[in-house]
């Protein structure tokens, strides 16, 4: 009964282990734990009662043992129930680690828009763009033409000195720069550009991104920088796109494994 326990104990824990490192789901994983703990807490307790001398319970007072040269008494380790319990530390050891693991950062899917290359650049009534129809401090909501509405897609397009000290600029013709519309915090839409800072401003919680400095975050809550559109000027003298987005676009649970 008490190895059976063990031998519970030990499955579980390491059941459960395995379902942390297969990312499995989080109730799967915690009652396996639970039903390891329950398990070596009923063995604990029944080897408390085991080890309980009885009450009516008297010892012979012996003389010791004298021991004679080649009888010495051996000290065991308590045979098989003592290696048990090695296994009983390693598998508690693994089930408490293993999830640790797991609380660190998944690697995002890179799930693109249907930005392409050459795509032109297009107001939201669908209107293709020249370099100069932006005025200077301007900002406008565009899409890749064909595709106005596409959520993802979004993005701001800004008019800037096209001296400006841009850290990316060959990716903005004439002062034309582009990034996602959606905040990396939080998904909201960044709605707000300042041009006497240079700043995008997402009203949601107050994040503020650079776009000298490629839409870094400079304060608020988040993290990561809005992807950036390069852009190009066309054949026709329209802005079209180089592709897509430099990275993905909204926060950083998005677009995870499931
Ligand atoms: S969603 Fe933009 S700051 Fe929170």
């Amino acid at each position: 009964m008490n190895t059976t326990l063990l031998a519970t104990a030990i499955v579980a824990a390491l059941a459960s282990a395995g379902a942390a490192a297969a990312r499995a789901d989080p109730a799967v994983v915690g009652l396996l734990a639970a039903l390891a703990f329950a398990a070596i807490t009923i063995w604990a307790g029944s080897a408390a009662l085991a080890l309980r001398a009885p009450d009516d319970c008297t010892e012979p007072r012996q003389r010791p043992a004298i021991a004679q040269p080649g009888n010495e008494p051996t000290l065991t380790r308590g045979g098989v129930f003592g290696r048990i319990w090695i296994f009983a530390i390693g598998a508690f050891g693994l089930a408490t680690i293993v999830p640790i693991v797991s609380l660190g950062r998944r690697a995002r899917v890179a799930v693109g828009t249907v930005w392409t290359a050459g795509a032109r650049v297009v107001t939201e009534q669908g209107r293709p763009l020249r370099p100069d129809d932006i005025a200077l401090g301007g900002v406008t909501t565009v899409f890749p033409e064909g595709h106005v509405g596409a959520q993802d897609a979004a993005a701001l397009l800004i008019r800037v000195e096209d001296n400006a000290m841009l850290t990316n600029h060959a990716w903005a013709p004439r002062g034309n720069v582009a990034f996602s519309k959606i905040c990396t915090h939080a998904g909201c839409p960044v709605a707000i550009y300042r041009h006497a800072d240079y700043m995008l401003y997402c009203p949601c919680h107050q994040s503020q991104f650079s776009v000298l400095f490629g839409a870094r975050p400079v304060a608020g809550p988040a993290t990561r920088a809005l992807p950036q559109l390069k852009l190009a000027i066309g054949p026709d003298g329209y802005l079209v796109a180089r592709g897509d987005f430099s990275g993905p676009v909204g926060p950083d649970d998005w677009n995870r494994p499931a």
